[in-house]
């Protein structure tokens, strides 16, 4: 079996991306310092697989511990580098701690790539490279806008490191950028585990719907937009997870090319704040408590894919809608009640 590296394999798309690797023939192993996950996510993976993944407690900016990683599994035929602190609105408030974290972690994998010749990365990018859209949908020739939050700069500047060092060097490169990924595995046995107050809509709402949060707030309804709030993309978190899958086939099956290949992950369909509040309240019958509140800094007014080239290129189908991301969400809560 080929065996693919995955980094951030604890992490919320690391671990539905382990389930899609492993369920079409691949042997995996995790590097994830767990400050951002939950081992129990590992043991959700081998129920559903009936594999144990075995999991390096590592942090990627610990260069000797890393290289030892990759010592012990010089035989991948691949990296997907998820590995990396996500929150728009954290970012905002510890740049620093963003740049530190993603792109030391990023400067380290790439050493260890280039070191031990493991010739396919996959790299965990982002729509927010895009910045304030004037067109939508985005496409992958889009223009990087004007980065709203540090986040998405350590995204920017991650794709452009990958762009250069990937040129100089023999390794294949696909660069993924993820709309809103929502929802959780059709099994409720993986899903978000965010650590402390949430900082994404989908699990607010989900712990807002099961009472771990009094009530929602919307931030900002005051936007040049159909509803007034803010459009994004929702896609489920499997369909994200099936496209990492088929990214590294592609790079396996194809000769050496030296410029990344970037494919944006998202519907196609832009959904406003509310009209996700509602397709979550009749997908599961729940009522929702909510409010308007001011905006949120570092949210972009609306963003949405043109996903025509992964669909063609990749052989991608999406598989779930939007009734099906809330539904998967909720019954993801509801199994962490119980559990
Ligand atoms: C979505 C909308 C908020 C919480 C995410 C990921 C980021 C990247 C891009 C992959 C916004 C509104 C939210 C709340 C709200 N994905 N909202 N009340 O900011 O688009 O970023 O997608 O790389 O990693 O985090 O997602 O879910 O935080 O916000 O009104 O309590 O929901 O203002 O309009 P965002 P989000």
């Amino acid at each position: 079996m080929q065996k693919i590296i995955v980094t951030g394999g604890v992490g919320y798309i690391g671990s539905h991306t382990l389930v899609d690797l492993i369920q079409n023939g691949y042997d995996v192993v995790s590097i994830d310092n767990l400050s951002r996950s939950s081992v129990k996510i590992l043991h959700g993976v081998e129920k559903i697989t009936g594999r144990k993944v075995k999991n390096y407690e590592v942090d990627l900016t610990d260069k000797a511990r890393l290289s030892k990683v990759f010592e012990e599994n010089q035989d991948a035929k691949g990296i997907i580098h998820f590995a990396a602190y996500k929150s728009v609105s954290e970012s905002v408030e510890k740049p620093l701690l963003y740049y530190r974290n993603n792109m030391e972690g990023l400067y380290n994998i790439l050493e260890c790539i280039i070191q031990y010749n493991i010739p396919n990365i996959v790299f965990s990018s982002s729509c927010s490279v895009y910045g304030m859209v004037e067109k939508l949908p985005v496409t992958e020739e889009t223009p990087f806008g004007e980065a709203q939050c540090a986040y998405a700069r350590s995204k920017q500047h991650g794709e452009q490191v990958l762009t250069d060092v990937t040129k100089a060097h023999s390794f294949k490169t696909v660069l993924l950028r993820y709309f809103n990924p929502v929802g959780a595995h059709s099994s409720a046995e993986i899903g978000e585990l965010p650590i402390g107050t949430p900082n994404n809509l989908a699990p607010f709402i989900t712990q807002t719907a099961i009472g771990k949060r009094e009530k929602l707030t919307v931030f900002g309804s005051d936007y040049p937009t159909r509803d007034g709030s803010c459009i994004r993309d929702y896609i489920h978190v499997s369909d994200i997870a099936q496209a990492h899958t088929l990214a590294m086939n592609y790079l396996i099956a194809r000769e050496h090319f030296d410029i990344p290949e970037v494919f944006n992950l998202g519907t196609g369909n832009g959904v406003s704040v509310f009209e996700a509040i509602k397709a979550f309240e009749e997908s599961t019958g729940q009522k929702l408590n909510y409010e308007v509140g001011s905006r949120r800094s570092g949210d972009v007014i609306a963003v949405y894919a043109n996903n025509t080239k992964a669909k063609e290129t990749l052989g991608w189908k999406l598989k779930y809608n939007l009734h099906d991301m809330m539904k998967s969400a909720w019954e993801w809560e509801l199994k962490q009640q119980n559990s």
